[in-house]
């Protein structure tokens, strides 16, 4: 009895070592359908730009711009007048006004190979979202919403950075796990500085031309940055104090700075979401309560529900 055992006993082992095998095969095999073959690559595989234009663009000077953008050059009232605060704070900055026709025109005749995919994206905030990228991968200089006022003179936060970005408070994203983690709060793609050639940007250009159909809403606008900054943080690239060429790769400043007004915890008893202020003392005692603050953004949100119209006086 026992010694017909010891052979049953070998086969039942082996079987079972085999099915665990097999197991793992299908398994591992069964999953491999997730890479998709044309997904787009991970960001920051490389860090220079084609022709080494990396490191030339880390020095020199502030870059004295300031891009808007909106879909014509006739601008409301109060975005014009929120627009020529930038040029009261900095009255050596140029002031450009991107329309959509211009943004097109932009890539059309520098990136063409990017048209294509620009074309495919959804008019309005998509292809908004993704010119700004442009404008700071190919001129660099200030990029603003035109809900943003600029209350004083910064540039001294510019000058010994080379990629600048702003937190609002609130954590969208709280699990560090998460690919679009920023432990400093939401990064919104409203306000951002940056040297011109910046390996940052052409980096997300070049995964956004490797993606096809509209934005996820995880690579839109703000998610797409935060994914670029976290991305650049695991590779070791962008904690501050790392530096290239005197200039830090990345700099986040904190809510305070530029935009202390928060979308999501509503911090302020004066301030009205979507630029529903009911007369202009509101709005003033708005601004007036984050007087501290270098930059006030309103938060109209005008391609969503926002006004851009106070409705008293
Ligand atoms: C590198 O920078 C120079 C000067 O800004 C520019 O003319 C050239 O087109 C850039 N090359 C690439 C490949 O981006
Ligand atoms: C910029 O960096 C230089 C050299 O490290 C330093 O002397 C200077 O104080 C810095 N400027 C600002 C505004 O931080
Ligand atoms: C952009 O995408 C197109 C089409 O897939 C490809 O031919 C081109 O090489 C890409 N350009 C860059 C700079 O990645
Ligand atoms: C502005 O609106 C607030 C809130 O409705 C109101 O309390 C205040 O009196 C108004 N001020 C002016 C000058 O109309």
């Amino acid at each position: 009895m026992y010694k017909l055992c010891r052979p049953r006993r070998a086969f039942l082992l082996s079987s079972c070592i085999w099915a665990f095998i097999i197991f793992i095969v299908v398994r591992f095999v069964s999953f491999l359908p997730l890479r998709q073959p044309d997904s787009p690559p991970p960001l920051f595989h490389r860090l220079s730009p084609p022709a080494g234009n990396f490191s030339t663009g880390f020095s020199g000077p502030l870059v004295r711009i300031v891009h808007q953008s909106w879909a014509s050059r006739k601008l409301p009232e109060q975005f014009a007048e929120w627009s020529r605060s930038f040029s009261a704070c900095f009255p050596d900055f140029r002031r450009r006004l991107w329309t959509d026709e211009d943004n097109r025109e932009l890539i059309a005749r520098h990136y063409p190979w990017f048209l294509r995919r620009y074309d495919s994206l959804a008019p309005g905030v998509q292809r908004a979202d993704v010119s700004r990228l442009f404008y700071m991968y190919h001129y660099g200089g200030l990029y603003c919403d035109l809900d943003c006022e600029c209350l004083r003179d910064f540039r001294h936060l510019l000058d010994n950075a080379s990629l600048v970005f702003g937190a609002m408070q609130g954590l969208m994203i709280r699990s560090p796990r998460d690919p679009a983690y920023v432990a400093e709060g939401q990064i919104e793609n409203s306000f951002m500085y940056s040297r011109p050639r910046h390996p940052f940007f052409w980096d997300l250009i070049v995964y956004l031309n490797a993606t096809t159909g509209e934005m996820p809403i995880m690579s839109s606008g703000p998610y797409l940055i935060m994914s670029g900054i976290h991305a650049a943080r695991q590779l070791g690239i962008a904690p501050s104090g790392i530096r290239v060429d005197g200039r830090d790769f990345l700099t986040v400043y904190p809510p305070a700075y530029f935009n202390p007004y928060s979308w999501m915890l509503l911090n302020s008893r004066h301030c009205r979401l979507y630029g529903r202020f009911e007369n202009r003392t509101q709005l003033r005692q708005c601004r007036d309560s984050f007087q501290d603050s270098y930059v006030m953004q309103y938060h109209t949100q005008v391609w969503a529900k926002g006004s851009y119209l106070i409705s008293g006086p």
